[in-house]
């Protein structure tokens, strides 16, 4: 912004000027006695009474600037008519006269945060009315923000992991951060450090965190994250327990985010998240010396049910069920399930589990999200043979989580009731 008078303003002072010259005769005439030498009684008033010095032409006086300590503000008051006047300024904060400064500047300070700011402008000029207005400035003086980025809870909410503040980077440097923890939106007394343990009495309810900047001079800032419990319901979620007794809602569920994993050979897709898990997987794998490739990944409502009818008609219906599930019902229904294949006889049978692959998925999946959904041993608990091929991504959390604690299936690890039939 320049002090220079906008064009709406150079319009209003002509206008003024054309209306003072228009209106002033005709008002001095209306007043006369009809035949009165208009001329000479305009130029005898004048002379006799002691008419008001002319004022001013001038705008309301602007602050520009941030409201902020520590950042200048400036007054302007912009062009006058005539320009050659005297300009005196008196800072005001908080309806106190701010000693001293009588400047075209100002620059708070902190015990002027919360107060607004104002400015007495006078002008001077000979010949003319001396005129004061004043600029306000629009709102309370603040101090400075934190530059900082939405604090985030990191670890998944399941019983015993160790949660984990993330504040990310805060500028300027030197803040003091607080922590509070909430459960289900009640604040958890002590839990005030950057770790926060979920335990089995926080089980399915949500957790938020509240982290506090602070810094002498800066305005102090609080910003919240909240996390919630994944989902062993929502058919979305990488944590849903699809099994006999609990299918898919809705039944012919079908993921949007479906991608093949890059740089597995095969056509299968998996939802983007699972896919990224095992394109690592797979990597690290075939590093190690196990290689493999997926047979199939996503399956359709549609594909579902009719490699489901093709094993009964082959095995018989109760025999199909003891490794196919029924449409609605199947873990690749969700995209978060592959099977994996190193091309030997043992793809899809018990004897995968000896092979190099079959063994270091089993050992190393968890480290990428992957768990062998049905394990040896557990038909009665998951409905189904053993398949150390089908792996299931769970998420890195939950994974570990199962691994460390010997927990195989995701029926005893969620505290579900087995399912071993329909
Ligand atoms: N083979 C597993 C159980 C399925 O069909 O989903
Ligand atoms: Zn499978």
């Amino acid at each position: 912004m320049t002090g220079g008078l906008g064009a709406w303003a150079r319009a209003a002072l002509a206008l003024t000027g054309a209306l003072a010259l228009a209106i002033a005769p005709a008002a001095a005439a209306s007043s006369l006695p009809a035949g009165a030498d208009v001329r000479a009684a305009h130029h005898g008033l004048g002379a006799e009474a002691s008419a008001p010095l002319p004022a001013i032409e001038r705008r309301t006086p602007q602050i520009g600037g941030k409201l902020e300590v520590g950042s200048p503000l400036v007054v302007w008051v912009g062009a006058t008519s005539p320009s050659a006047v005297d300009v005196r300024y008196q800072w005001y904060v908080g309806g106190d006269r701010v000693p001293g400064a009588t400047g075209k500047y100002l620059t708070p300070t902190a015990e002027h945060a919360g107060h607004r700011v104002s400015v007495r402008v006078q002008l001077a000029a000979d010949g003319h009315e001396t005129s004061v207005r004043w600029a306000n400035g629009e709102s309370v003086i603040t101090l400075p923000s934190f530059t900082r980025k939405a604090p985030s809870i990191g670890g998944t909410l399941i019983a015993g992991t160790e949660l984990r503040a993330w504040v990310g980077a805060v500028s300027p440097s030197g803040a003091r951060v607080s922590y509070q923890w909430y459960v289900g939106g009640s604040k958890v007394s002590g839990a005030t450090s950057k770790y926060y343990t979920y335990t089995a009495d926080d089980a399915g309810q949500r957790v938020s965190l509240r982290v506090q900047l602070s810094k002498a001079g800066y305005a102090t800032s609080v910003a919240w994250d909240t996390a919630w419990p994944c989902s062993i319901d929502d058919a979305s979620s990488c944590c849903v327990v699809v099994n006999k007794r609990r299918p898919l809602d809705p039944t012919r569920y079908a993921p949007a985010d479906l991608v093949h994993p890059a740089g597995v050979a095969g056509t299968a897709t998996m939802r983007r998240e699972a896919a990224d898990a095992m394109s690592r997987m797979h990597a690290a794998a075939k590093a190690a010396g196990a290689d493999f490739w997926l047979s199939s990944g996503y399956r359709s409502y549609a594909t579902q049910s009719s490699l489901y009818a093709g094993y009964v008609s082959r095995s018989g219906r109760a025999t199909a069920d003891t490794f196919s599930a029924r449409p609605g019902y199947s873990e690749h229904q969700t995209g978060w399930a592959a099977d994996v294949t190193d091309g030997s006889g043992c793809t899809l049978k018990g004897c995968f589990g000896d092979r190099a692959a079959g063994r270091w998925v089993a050992a190393h999946g968890a480290d990428y999200g992957f768990i062998v959904r049905y394990p040896e041993g557990e038909q009665s608990v998951t409905g189904y043979i053993y398949e150390p091929w089908h792996l299931r991504y769970v998420g890195v959390d939950i994974a570990v989580a199962m691994r460390s604690r010997g927990v195989t299936t995701l029926e005893d690890f969620f505290g579900l009731a087995p399912a071993p039939t329909y």
